[in-house]
């Protein structure tokens, strides 16, 4: 496991020692259980758990909203009313999985910045961080399939629309559309196979779950200075580390408990508040809805996808170098899938010695205006694209890559960092009062 020395499981009586030694299972458990886990982790360090409840919340809810739904195009929208009005508890179990995906969704966008944040994503984390992009994706891909399945208006409108995209690669993109959906429209065979991956992903979702965490438990988690346990010696690491049952299982659950109550408010009082009403009406091909919006999660990638229209010079001037190979929108799809590739390539594009953001003055302000950046773009996917909304997607869309490839690699080399504490140990001390010696120690703790 990590390399920061602890205690590890030894197996004492009998029976523990003969199956340690054909499957050291109770070892793994134990040691993945008590890892020493940097004590000055803060409120941010809880998503993990969050995120480990939603795909278990999804992956049960899902199974059991399968029993009763039927993937044909004649009778999928049917079944789902059946589920809502028939099938014991079948109304909260979908509204469980569908505000599930939101919140899955919130809880995963809050880690992401947090790791962009503290700088987990650098050495030697990057595959942590890789194997979370990894993730991430999939769990996008879920969402778009498992939106389709209630085949409403919005689920028909939707998959036409991004599976459209395909067809705007040069030369082979009709091809690949009409692979993508089992034939030249979305149809039957396209709401089959969304169905049968839908159901597939979660537990590839899982397997790389059990990886990611495999990958942060050998380096040791990041935490808010940046600063490394130290690992020479037991008694050091210690004085850097609590081990994670039961301080931080404990925390862990308090945050998710705090977090289900208002989940469980969203699901009771207001389940479609995140939902679009035309996805009560069922699907038909012959009548396009006014305005074709993706679920809240997609629509800052859907901004940047329609940011880049046909008058910006930028997309003029690559349409014309390339013979109008790359037009507008084959431009605007490299564009949103570019925007995932800059954000997976941070640990290589940051160039600042520094982890944490907390010691970067300059990287702070940055940060916090992608933050806002995000948002603004949330709220303009949602909007029409025409007038002003199509000059705020671009500028937004525009500040997105400059983060990446112009802020984080420009700023490693003109910031100057602040001092960091020399262990987590006296950044610990300083944030919840000293812990030996001193006139704090009262306060902080009253144990003594
Ligand atoms: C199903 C989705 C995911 C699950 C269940 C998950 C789970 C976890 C857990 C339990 C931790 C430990 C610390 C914490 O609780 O914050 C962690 C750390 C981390 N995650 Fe994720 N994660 C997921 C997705 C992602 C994604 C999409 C990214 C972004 C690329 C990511 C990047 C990281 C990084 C860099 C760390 C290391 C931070 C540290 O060591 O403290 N994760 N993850």
């Amino acid at each position: 496991m990590s390399g920061i020395p602890h205690d590890h499981y030894e197996p004492t009586s009998g029976a523990e020692k003969w199956l340690h030694k054909r499957l050291p299972i109770v070892g793994l458990m134990y040691d993945t259980i008590m890892i020493p886990t940097p004590k000055n982790l803060n409120w941010m360090w809880i998503w993990g758990i969050v995120l480990t409840f939603c795909l278990v919340l999804q992956i049960v809810t899902g199974i059991v909203l399968a029993m009763h739904y039927t993937p044909h195009v004649d009778m999928a929208f049917a079944s789902i009313e059946h589920i809502m009005r028939n099938v014991n508890g079948g109304h909260m179990l979908r509204y469980l999985h569908m505000n599930g995906a939101s919140l899955f969704f919130a809880a995963v966008y809050l880690h992401i910045f947090r790791g962009l944040y503290y700088g987990s994503y650098k050495s030697p984390r990057e595959i942590t961080w890789i194997i979370g992009m990894l993730i991430y994706v999939l769990m996008m891909g879920t969402a778009f399939m498992g939106y389709v399945l209630p085949w409403g208006q919005m689920s028909f409108w939707g998959a036409t629309v991004i599976t459209g995209l395909f067809g705007a690669i040069p030369f082979v993109g009709d091809a690949i559309q009409t692979w993508l959906l089992g034939g030249p429209a979305v149809d039957n065979a396209t709401l089959n196979r969304f169905f049968s991956l839908h159901y597939l992903l979660p537990f590839v979702i899982a397997g790389l779950v059990a990886v990611h965490i495999w990958a942060f438990h050998t380096t040791g988690n990041n935490n808010p200075t940046g600063v490394e346990v130290r690992r020479t010696s037991k008694a050091e690491a210690e004085k850097d580390t609590l081990p994670f049952w039961p301080y931080f299982v404990m925390k862990d659950l308090f945050a998710l408990a705090l977090i289900l109550a208002i989940f469980f408010a969203i699901v009771g009082f207001m389940p479609n508040y995140l939902g679009h009403p035309d996805n009560y009406v069922e699907a038909n091909p012959l009548v396009t809805p006014a305005h074709i919006v993706p679920e809240w999660y997609f629509l800052p990638f859907y901004a940047i996808l329609r940011a880049f229209t046909a008058d910006v010079w930028v997309v003029m001037l690559v349409d014309f170098v390339t013979g109008g190979i790359i037009d507008a929108k084959f431009f605007g799809v490299l564009a949103m899938f570019g925007a995932i590739i800059v954000l997976a390539l941070a640990p290589w594009l940051d160039t600042s010695a520094v982890r944490s953001g907390r010691y970067r003055p300059m990287f702070k302000w940055w940060f916090w205006l992608f933050v806002v950046n995000f948002v603004v773009l949330t709220w303009v996917g949602a909007q029409p694209a025409e007038g002003i909304y199509t000059w705020i997607s671009l500028i937004a869309s525009a500040y997105w890559f400059a983060f990446f490839l112009v802020i984080l690699p420009l700023l490693g080399v003109i910031e100057k960092p602040l001092p960091q504490p020399a262990t987590i140990e006296d950044d610990f001390k300083e944030h919840y009062g000293k812990v030996e010696g001193g006139a704090g120690d009262a306060a902080a703790t009253p144990a003594e």
